[in-house]
């Protein structure tokens, strides 16, 4: 063997050495926070990689466009579940965060977030009483009801800890799933928070989550405005009554836009990795695609079977919440179809651009708060680089402990 060839051999030994090594220490890099050298090809699949360059644009975005509206911002952490990401948030002026679960509450407060905004009432002993345990740590903590009964056993569980818990009324906007019905009957909820020992109130709450997705920004403000025109109706009452509405909170990612001067506060949450579903919602300028937020999370699969032409194999299925709405980064003409618990399918034109075993593919998600959720982390990406990780925590069923 001549000397340069064997120089070749021996480099190219030495690398996929290293690549080895450097996946079966992904775990320890992330406690020693060493990333030199790792790129998306050596993270194991299937995992979620955020494109930090986007998601930062899309953040400073949100936040400016909050700033210069006047529009006190919330964002909502049931799309991300993480800490670092609500940080980023607090830093570039958010007021707090919305969560929808006790969970996340828990975590959130629990991680020293401020303003924490809990939108769904905690029903039942055991979540009332998590939430009263948090309001009691954290004086900042604010919860909704929706319901004469819920107030009333939240004021009995929060007169027993004796802790006064900030509490908002939630209306119905359009959604059946929650919300006491806009005028007379949520007035009476108002009227009843804002006199119990125990509850401070501080407003009121309604998300259209309907407007969110509606295509074409002229319809999905119509439809915004529809849908909260109740609960806008109700603070001028509740005002009238000598209630005191500090606080006016709803709307997404959909309706950043459309909601200043209505509400005091914003609930967009999908807005920093945007979904299929979001892209295509339309813009205000009248583009189909919606401009204003990039795609900035992607689930990263290899590529494990390759027997027939125009298919193959992807490691992501059910379990990685693989859904045939995903779409494939790059590769449009691609389709997706689900094969079970641990397989997806790819399905294309064949000598199209074919995919070779191995390859990597990035899948954009179609429902981010059930995607994210599946996972334990996020690899943060700069270019092709692996620059941190930030863990996905706050899960359902698993109370975060102080
Ligand atoms: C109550 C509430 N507020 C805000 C949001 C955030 O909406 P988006 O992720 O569309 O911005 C959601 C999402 O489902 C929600 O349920």
């Amino acid at each position: 063997m001549n000397s340069r060839r064997a120089f070749f051999i021996n480099t190219l030994t030495t690398a996929s050495a290293l690549a080895a090594a450097k996946s079966a220490n992904i775990e320890s890099r992330i406690g020693k926070k060493d990333w030199r050298g790792v790129t998306r090809e050596d993270l194991p699949t299937p995992s979620m990689v955020i494109d930090i360059d986007l998601f930062e644009k899309n953040l400073n975005h949100m936040a400016n466009h909050c700033k210069s509206v006047g529009l006190n911002f919330r964002g909502h952490v049931k799309i991300h579940k993480s800490v670092d990401i609500a940080r980023r948030q607090a830093s570039l002026g958010a007021i707090g965060v919305t969560v929808a679960t006790e969970a996340e509450a828990e975590l959130m407060s629990n991680s020293g977030i401020k303003g924490v905004l809990l939108t769904r009432q905690p029903a039942g002993k055991e979540k009332t009483n998590r939430v009263v345990a948090i309001a009691k740590r954290d004086p900042s903590f604010i919860t909704i009801v929706d319901d004469l009964v819920m107030a009333e056993q939240l004021d009995e569980a929060a007169g027993a800890a004796k802790v006064r818990v900030n509490t908002v009324v939630d209306i119905n906007a359009g959604l059946t799933r929650a919300g006491v019905e806009p005028g007379a009957k949520a007035l009476a909820v108002a009227q009843d928070a804002a006199k119990r020992k125990n509850l401070n109130f501080m407003g009121l709450m309604a998300y259209s989550g309907g407007a969110s997705h509606t295509k074409g920004w002229e319809a999905r403000k119509a439809k915004s405005m529809k849908d909260i025109a109740g609960m806008l109706e109700t603070a001028e009452m509740c005002k009238k009554a000598g209630l005191n509405v500090r606080i006016k909170t709803g709307g997404s990612t959909g309706t950043y836009n459309i909601d200043p001067g209505y509400l005091t506060e914003l609930q967009a949450g999908s807005y920093m990795f945007m979904d299929t579903g979001y892209i295509k919602i339309g813009s205000k300028s009248g583009a189909e695609i919606y401009e204003d937020f990039a795609q900035s999370l992607t689930v990263l699969t290899t590529v494990i079977v390759r027997q027939h032409a125009g298919t193959a194999t992807i490691d992501c299925g059910l379990k990685g919440v693989l859904k045939p709405t995903d779409t494939v980064k790059g590769r449009p003409d691609v389709r997706i179809e689900n094969q079970g618990a641990e397989y997806g399918m790819l399905l294309w034109a064949a000598g199209d651009r074919d995919y070779k075993l191995g390859d990597k593919v990035e899948l954009y998600p179609t429902h981010l708060d059930s995607s994210t959720h599946a996972y334990d982390r996020y690899y943060i990406a700069k270019g092709d680089n692996i620059v941190d990780a930030w863990p996905v925590m706050g899960r359902v069923g698993i109370p975060a402990q102080r």
